[in-house]
């Protein structure tokens, strides 16, 4: 069923493609671009990360390069000092797919860095299985990336469980569930090839160019789907006598429209990213989908016995932000 409809999807594209004006093959970066260095000895890692699932491949990505001879620095972009990006000889990013798209706070994020030409920049994205617009989530961050002068080098689609609380609280609890196994050894194999190939790529010298893929969802991606799954929230207020005032949803929340004090959700400004009812450890946010009660990744966890395996050049390395 999924597989028909992702065919479905992408044939939809190709089509527009062909008869629609601005559809035309999009691709980053041309074959050969100069870069700064293909000798690179430091490394800048970066994501951002709601349940985890991203700064776990990012640390992953970091700690294989290490193993390769570099010296890293793998953070949030929360954590970032951008004014530090341009010292890096390597810059790798990742971002979860939301809406089928780069998360509106990545993207004012990257256009307010400063400019870090000709630094080799590669890009990842995570996805919730089966996944939709993964690639060109990736592609759009790699895009990004190379407006600020970074010279694209290495792309990648990294899968997992989906963190979208609805899905389950609504009862689609199978569909998140058929890929409870995930992110597993494969993946992590995936994450750490992803990383080799990247610096491979460097050292070559030679670095290729990238093409967004044709996928029809795209015309209904981003802030559109934000504003669509808003009007479906019916509830979204902070229980004041579960809420134990630990100040993780403020921390989580990438556009700041939470007050623990009052308390009180803006949501007019908030993004729908799940964020605060995904990090609550007191289950203090209230939020209703279509009427039905809002219950964040922790709980489904912990309901259905699932640990999420760390790679193992990460154990004992301290807590995975989000969720532990
Ligand atoms: C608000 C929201 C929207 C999402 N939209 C998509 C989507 O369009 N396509 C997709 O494949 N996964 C989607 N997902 C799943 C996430 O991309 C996936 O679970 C990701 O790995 C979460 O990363 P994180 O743990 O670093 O936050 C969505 C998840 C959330 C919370």
């Amino acid at each position: 069923m999924d597989t028909r409809r992702k065919f479905l999807l992408k044939s939809a594209g190709a089509a527009a493609m062909a008869v629609l004006p601005g559809c035309a093959e999009e691709q980053i970066g041309t074959a050969g671009q100069t870069m700064k260095t293909n000798d690179p000895k430091t490394a800048l890692i970066l994501w951002y990360s709601q349940a985890g699932h991203t700064a776990r491949n990012g640390r992953l990505i970091g700690r294989t390069l290490e193993r390769l001879g570099l010296r890293v620095r793998a953070l949030d972009i929360r954590e970032c000092d951008e004014s530090t990006m341009k010292n890096y000889d390597l810059i790798i990013m990742g971002t979860p797919v939301y809406y089928l798209d780069v998360p509106g706070n990545v993207r004012d994020w990257l256009r307010d860095i400063p400019r870090i030409e000709g630094t080799p920049v590669a890009a990842y994205s995570t996805f919730g299985g089966p996944g939709d617009n993964q690639y060109n989530t990736a592609w759009y961050l790699l895009q990004l990336l190379a407006d600020r002068g970074g010279v694209p080098v290495g792309i990648a689609t990294f899968g997992n469980m989906s963190t979208f609380a609805p899905t389950w609280s609504m009862g689609n609890e199978k569909r998140i569930l058929k890929y409870r196994d995930r992110p597993n050894e494969e993946i992590y194999r995936q994450v750490r090839d992803f990383a080799k190939k990247v610096l491979s790529t460097v050292r070559g010298g030679t670095p290729p160019a990238f093409k967004k893929e044709f996928y029809a969802g795209e015309f209904i991606k981003g802030s559109f789907q934000v504003k669509l799954t808003r009007l479906m929230i019916t509830r979204h207020t902070i229980d004041s006598k579960r809420c134990t005032k630990c100040g993780i949803c403020v921390e989580k929340c990438p556009v700041g429209v939470i007050d623990i004090e009052t308390p009180h959700i803006d949501k007019k400004g908030c993004i729908a990213c799940m964020g605060c009812v995904n990090n609550c450890p007191a289950q203090a946010i209230d939020m209703a989908f279509l009427g039905k009660k809002v219950y964040g990744f922790r709980d489904f966890l912990k309901k259905h016995a699932i640990t999420i395996i760390e790679p193992a050049e990460l154990r004992g390395g301290g807590p995975q932000p989000g969720v532990s």
